[in-house]
Formats: C-alpha cells, structure tokens, sequence
C-alpha cells in the first residue's frame, strides 16, 4: 500500500519506540516522513537504517514544549515542502507516581510534554492545513479511559489529550477546516518508556509487570509496530470519516 506517496508528515517523538515504528511505517508508503525529537542523537541513529530502505526521511530537532520551536518546525517545513499533510503528536514520557506520593515536578513535567506539548502541536497544525486540509493523530493512551494508580499524572495528561482532541475536532468541523482530530489509545507496548518505567519500581517491577500482562487478554504487550499501523489507518484516508475519535488498540485490555 502507498497510501502516503509524497505527503508530508510531521512526527514528534520519532527517536523511538511508537514514533520511530510510525515513522518507519510512513516512510514504507511513500511519505515524506519529518521526523523530530528532543533527542538528537538517538534520532540519527533510528533514522538510520529506515533510510538506507530508502524511505525519505528528514531530521528536525524540536522539544515539544516549546512554543516557538513549534512555529519555527512548521515554517521550515512549508519552506522546504510547501505544505504538511499529517501530523502525529506522539512525543510523550511516563513516570510512576500514585496521587498521594507524586511530586509537583511530576505532575508538572508531565503535564508539560503529554499535555501541553500535544496542545501546542494541535494548535500549529491546524494553523498549517487549515485551507489545504489533513490529518492530526494525538497518542493518547488507555490511561485515557481508565485509571492506573500508579500513573496518576500520567492519567490526568492522557484523559486530557483526549477531550483536547475532540475540542479541536468540534472546532475544524464548525469552521469547515477539511482537517481530521483523533485520538490513538495504545495499551501497553513494548517501548523504552515502559520498561524505564517498571525498571524505576525496583523490588515491586516484576509483581507490576505480572499484574499487567494478567489483564491483557491477549496476554502480551505490543510491539510499536502493531501500534504504528493502526496509527498510520487513523491518518489515511481509510479513516476519512472518522472525526473526534478514541481508536484503541489494547490487545482487549478495556474489555475485560
Ligand atoms: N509504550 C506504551 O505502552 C504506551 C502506551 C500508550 C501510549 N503511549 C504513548 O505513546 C507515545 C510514545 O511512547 P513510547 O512508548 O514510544 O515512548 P518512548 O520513550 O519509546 O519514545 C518517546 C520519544 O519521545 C521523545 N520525547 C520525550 N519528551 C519529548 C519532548 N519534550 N520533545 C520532543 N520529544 C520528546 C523521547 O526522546 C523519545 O524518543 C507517548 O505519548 C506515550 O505516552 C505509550
């Protein structure tokens, strides 16, 4: 399939996990896939080899907390390619903290990359296709829809994430802004940002993990593969009428 063939693609939080498997997946359906990450170096080493497949791949440093970063990402890319067809807020962190034990730097720092970094991305792209049109994917997560005690801040920015994007959802469409808003909802995914995560339990990350795996029906985690291309659905047109949607993919986690 090349449903990408020469659009343009803007993915933050590229140098791994679900954004370097999204960015490979773009890059393998003809995209011109900009992939941009706080980490400049892991993202030249991902890159890598999706390249010598000969997949187009640009490299752009961006944190994506910051606002002017943001208006100047986008600028170099409609210097460079005239436009932006999809963008995919993926760039996220995870730190364990329950609501009674979890510090203000936590909540904040939390809040600052899976919240207000997806609000900025949002912002700037519907500012880039508003007249031409496109396709925004914001990564939420399960821990959208249902609560994890251990993931306190990290619930409150992804239950966000989601009610921003049917914001903006409700709001391309009101204007007439030929622009898609969705929601991806991964369950747990075999990435650098979980096994840090269960790896900062200590002692208790083999029970944690236990219980995991315990509620997933399909009883393993993900591979961001297996993420990237349910993600990569949501931007085509396969999902031209999906708007202001949650799209899980959680291995039957929500089921049970
Ligand atoms: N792995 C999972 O189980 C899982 C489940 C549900 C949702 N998600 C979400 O998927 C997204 C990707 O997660 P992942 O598991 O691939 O994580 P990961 O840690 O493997 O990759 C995240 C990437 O984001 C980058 N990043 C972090 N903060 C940034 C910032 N301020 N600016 C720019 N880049 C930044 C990191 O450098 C890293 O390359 C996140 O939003 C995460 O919350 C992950």
């Amino acid at each position: 399939m090349n449903r990408f063939q020469d659009r343009v693609v803007l993915v933050t939080g590229a140098a791994n996990g679900i954004g370097l498997a999204a960015v490979a997946e773009f890059a393998r359906e003809g995209a011109v896939v900009v992939a941009s990450d706080r980490d400049e170096g892991a993202l030249a080493r991902a890159i890598a080899p999706v390249l010598t497949a000969g997949g187009r791949v640009e490299r752009i440093f961006q944190d994506v907390t910051d606002e002017a970063a943001w208006d100047a990402t986008i600028a170099d890319i409609i210097r460079r390619h005239g436009h932006l067809d999809v963008l995919v807020n993926n760039a996220g962190i995870g730190i364990m903290a329950d609501a009674e034990h979890s510090s203000l730097d936590v909540w904040r720092k939390t809040m600052q990359v899976n919240l207000e970094g997806v609000f900025l991305g949002t912002r700037a792209g519907i500012r880039a296709m508003k007249l031409r049109g496109g396709a925004i994917v914001n990564v939420a997560s399960i821990a959208a829809n249902v609560g994890e005690p251990l993931l306190a801040a990290y619930n409150a920015s992804k239950g966000g994430v989601a009610q921003l994007t049917k914001a903006a959802a409700l709001h391309c469409a009101a204007e007439g802004y030929p622009i898609r808003v969705n929601s991806l909802h991964p369950g747990y995914t075999v990435t650098r940002l979980v096994t840090d995560a269960v790896a900062s339990l200590g002692d208790a990350a083999t029970a944690f993990s236990a219980s995991v795996l315990s509620k997933i029906p399909l009883g393993r985690m993900a591979d961001p593969r297996e993420i990237a291309r349910p993600l990569l659905f949501l931007a085509s047109d396969d999902a031209s009428y999906m708007m202001g949607a949650e799209l899980v993919v959680d291995g039957g986690y929500l089921a049970a």
